[in-house]
């Protein structure tokens, strides 16, 4: 079964814009859970212009199924997960003025870093994952480095499909079935996301399948605008549930 881990960071985002609590996330977040393979995404940036520290805990206090928890670990981000133990935590390289996580983490960086922090949540039982280029190299570099997971970055896919260029979008997803199997092969759960949508996804899960987690936030959140969140969530559940194998 395929989760889709649905990131609430525009929500965030547009009740940041004003005083107040519209919308209201914990609601959200409810209501959310009410589509069953539904689990729930947040990424706190050291800004706060999304998910902030202080929501972090009342999030926690109502979230029943799958709580991701993503961001760079800082020791500030790293603290707060270690002990409020989300289900999961997923690992970005993300520089301090991204705008969204653009790339994935490369062997080199920071790596005594990351085998620091996949020691401290694996001891506090916190699933790891982290997020990487569709690339079997640094499939290997997670596997060692001690993660549960692995992100695959569908940006480029997502890229490729918007652009219509079939022979990159083929090429796109030759890497994303080869890192995926390599993973699975070092005993690794699949997960993938940016830029996923109503339009690519379904491609991408059949070609890819079994991926245990899809992780969707802007386009998703767009979509509840122009359909509603149920409607919208009927849409994306059958889909992720039809691309999976029986
Ligand atoms: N995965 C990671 C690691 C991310 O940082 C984000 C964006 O916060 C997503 C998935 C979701 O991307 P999108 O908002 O494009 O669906």
């Amino acid at each position: 079964m395929t989760n889709l881990s649905v990131n609430i960071n525009k929500l965030a985002l547009l009740r940041n814009s004003r005083p107040g609590e519209h919308p209201n996330l914990l609601d959200f977040v409810t209501r959310l859970e009410t589509h069953p393979i539904v689990g729930i995404t947040v990424h706190p940036r050291p800004d706060e212009r999304h998910v902030r520290y202080r929501d972090l805990l009342p999030l926690k206090s109502v979230i029943r199924g799958e709580f991701n928890i993503e961001g760079y670990p800082s020791q500030a981000l790293l603290q707060r997960v270690l002990s409020l133990k989300p289900t999961q935590m997923t690992l970005v390289p993300d520089r301090i003025d991204v705008l969204t996580s653009d790339s994935g983490w490369v062997p080199g960086f920071d790596d005594e870093l990351l085998k620091h922090v996949c020691t401290k949540l694996n001891a506090a039982k916190i699933r790891v994952s982290l997020f990487i280029e569709a690339n079997t190299e640094h499939v290997r570099f997670a596997a060692e480095s001690g993660v549960d997971a692995v992100e695959l970055y569908t940006g480029e896919y997502a890229k490729a499909c918007d652009t219509n260029n079939l022979t990159r979008v083929e090429d796109e997803l030759m890497k994303h079935q080869s890192a995926a199997e390599c993973a699975r092969t070092l005993g690794l759960r699949v997960h993938a996301g940016h830029d996923l949508n109503l339009q690519n996804l379904g491609r991408y899960l059949q070609m890819c399948a079994p991926v245990d987690e899809v992780s969707i936030g802007h386009a998703l959140t767009v979509d509840m605008l122009r359909f509603g969140l149920d409607s919208c969530l009927e849409h994306y559940c059958l889909l992720v549930s039809g691309c999976n194998p029986e």
